[in-house]
Parts: C-alpha cells; sequence; structure tokens
C-alpha cells in the first residue's frame, strides 16, 4: 500500500529517533485496509489494517486471538494526537464488523514512544506481549545451588512437553489465553527440536528431578526478511520458552538455566539475544530485566476486538 512521501520519512524520522535499537522502519504492509484521519491543524495520518484468521489447530492461537486486527499505523511525528484520532478512526470502522469473543485488536509499536503509549491507554489497550533485546548481562552468573543443566534429549518428550504445558497455563492467567488444546499445539515444534543433533532444550535437574525447563533457538535477520523488521540484521539467539517448577521458583534456577543458554549462545557467535514476555506477567517482567533485557517493541492488544474503545 502507498504512503504519502512526507508521511513515510515523518515515519522513519520519528523510530530513529526513538530507539538506537530499532531496525529502520520497514514500508506499509502491501495487503490490508486503510483507515485514514486528520489532526485538528489539518495533518494527514493513516494505517492500513490486516486480519489474521486462526482455526483451532493453528500453533498462533497460544499467544493470538482465533481472529486477530493488526493496525500498521503511520502516524509521522503527530504524537499522542495523531494515533489518538486513527485509532478513534479504526473504532469507527470496527462499527461496521461483528468481531466475536475470541477476537482482538492489535498495535505493535516501539516500546519507547511515551507519546503514543497515552493514546493506546486512552483506547483501552493494554500491553499484552513485547519483544525483548538483551543489552546488559548483570546476572550472567549462575546461582550457588545443587543443580546439573543438560540438553534434553528424544527421551525427555513427555517431561518437555509438560513444561512448556505449565509455562503456557502461567501465562493464561496473566496474560493471553489459556487454550484447553495447548499440548497438541506445542508438541510438533518440540518433537521437531528433539529431532535435531543439538536441541535447544535445556533441562534443570535437582536431586534427579527436573526442576526448569528452557527452550530456544537461532533466528536469521536477513535484509529483506520479516525478521528485519523487528530486530537488527544478525544471527540471533531466540528464547523461546522458560519455565521453573512452581514450588521451586525464586531459588535461583532460572538464573542457573540462562547462564548456561546465554554462554552457549555466545560460544556459537549470537549477534544477541531476544525473547517475547509478557509486561504483566509478575514474574518473567522482573526476572528477564534482571537478566539484562528491555522491550524494544511491545504489543499493544485489546480482547475481544469489540471492546476497543
Ligand atoms: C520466570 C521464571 C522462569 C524465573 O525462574 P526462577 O527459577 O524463579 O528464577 P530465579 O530464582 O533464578 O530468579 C528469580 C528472581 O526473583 C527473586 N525471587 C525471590 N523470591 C521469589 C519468589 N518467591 N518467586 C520468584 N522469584 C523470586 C530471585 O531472588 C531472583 O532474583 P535475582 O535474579 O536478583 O536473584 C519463573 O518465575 C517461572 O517459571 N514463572 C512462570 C512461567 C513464566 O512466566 N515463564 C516465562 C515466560 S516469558
Amino acid at each position: 500500500m502507498e504512503i504519502e512521501k512526507t508521511l513515510f520519512d515523518a515515519h522513519r524520522a520519528r523510530f530513529s529517533a526513538i530507539d538506537r535499537l530499532l531496525p529502520e522502519a520497514a514500508p506499509a504492509p502491501v495487503a490490508g485496509e486503510r483507515v485514514d484521519a486528520a489532526t485538528a491543524a489539518g495533518v494527514q495520518v493513516t494505517g492500513v489494517v490486516q486480519r489474521q484468521l486462526h482455526g483451532p489447530d493453528d500453533v498462533p492461537l497460544l499467544w493470538s486471538a482465533a481472529d486477530a486486527r493488526q493496525l500498521f499505523p503511520f502516524i509521522g511525528d503527530t504524537g499522542t494526537e495523531g494515533m489518538d484520532v486513527l485509532l478513534r478512526a479504526w473504532r469507527t470502522w470496527l462499527d461496521a464488523e461483528s468481531p466475536g469473543e475470541d477476537s482482538s485488536c492489535v498495535v505493535n509499536w516501539p516500546s519507547r514512544d511515551a507519546e503514543a503509549i497515552r493514546a493506546f491507554l486512552d483506547h483501552g489497550l493494554v500491553p499484552m506481549s513485547a519483544l525483548a533485546v538483551r543489552t546488559g548481562g548483570a546476572h550472567d552468573d549462575a546461582a550457588e545451588n545443587d543443580v546439573t543443566v543438560r540438553r534434553a534429549r528424544a527421551e525427555d518428550f513427555e517431561e518437555v512437553l509438560a513444561m512448556a504445558v505449565s509455562t503456557h497455563d502461567y501465562i493464561g492467567q496473566v496474560a493471553t489465553r489459556r487454550r484447553s488444546n495447548a499440548a497438541e499445539l506445542l508438541a510438533p515444534a518440540l518433537e521437531q527440536a528433539l529431532d535435531k543433533e543439538d536441541p535447544l532444550l535445556w533441562l534443570a535437574e535437582r536431586d534427579g528431578m527436573t526442576a526448569a525447563f528452557a527452550h530456544a533457538a537461532w533466528i536469521t535477520s536477513s535484509p529483506g526478511s520479516a525478521e528485519a523488521e523487528l530486530l537488527p540484521l544478525g544471527r540471533w539467539g531466540y528464547v523461546n520458552n522458560v519455565v521453573t517448577v512452581p514450588g521451586l521458583r525464586g531459588s535461583g534456577l532460572g538464573r542457573t538455566l540462562m547462564a548456561v543458554v546465554h554462554k552457549e549462545f555466545s560460544a556459537d557467535g549470537a549477534s544477541g539475544t531476544y525473547l517475547y514476555y509478557n509486561p504483566t506477567n509478575p514474574l518473567s517482567s522482573v526476572f528477564w530485566h534482571r537478566q539484562g533485557y528491555r522491550p524494544l517493541w511491545t504489543s499493544w492488544e485489546v480482547h475481544p476486538a469489540s471492546a476497543l474503545r
């Protein structure tokens, strides 16, 4: 979709001023529907809305509504007012639709744009998840405790699946919706990962029992790729799923496990590591910040979509 050049240039300049870690702002998506608005001074702003529908067996249901509408805003340097009028226009646009219960409105936006946050909150959006990159490493040391960390193997499948489901169940309380078929949705990717020679799956054991689990992957952000719209170019360690058994949380297991994961990624030449976490998760939001991660993009969402104000 064509965005007016002066608006797009202002958009690009704004992104690079907000956060030095953001890659150059991506052009407007090719497909989607256009929403237009103007500020009181007559400055035009615009957005593209894309709709994603997921069936009951689709993996994105682990973090997304079944019927998700995402707005890609282009507000140049109009700040709170520009985002506010655009969200207002989107609200009016939604009046003609009848989204069901399992639906959402989503805007993924640079975390540090404080002016936009005012508008997101005023329209009923909440910070549902954040993409965070590791810029510090104060706690790279393992905690002092009797823990063994090892790579998971094919025979650990049931254990690994149970741990991955328990992360999903916990997040179901504090952020995105819990899915009753989470095990079926998670199993294929875990099976595939365990099939590899050196699976990026780790188990921390205490007294021979599983105490914590981590699942990671390599992700390359190359010019023109979808990843390059979010992350600086490079070969990144992606931390996908981390959990400690409930009764053992807060005793240094997460720290010990992540010390191994970070060390292995850095030894293998990672440009850096990143992950998604939920700012409303009372445990992980503290844990990941202490581990040196900070938000780059925040996904502002309202569920169901009809609750957009
Ligand atoms: C996030 C999580 C994996 C962290 O693992 P953990 O084993 O509890 O982590 P640690 O004990 O190493 O570190 C927790 C920190 O909180 C502190 N803490 C103190 N009491 C705590 C408690 N009762 N519960 C949790 N953390 C506590 C620890 O001292 C530690 O701080 P430090 O880094 O300054 O030492 C764990 O809380 C968890 O499983 N949460 C539920 C699932 C989840 O949210 N996963 C992450 C998805 S992104």
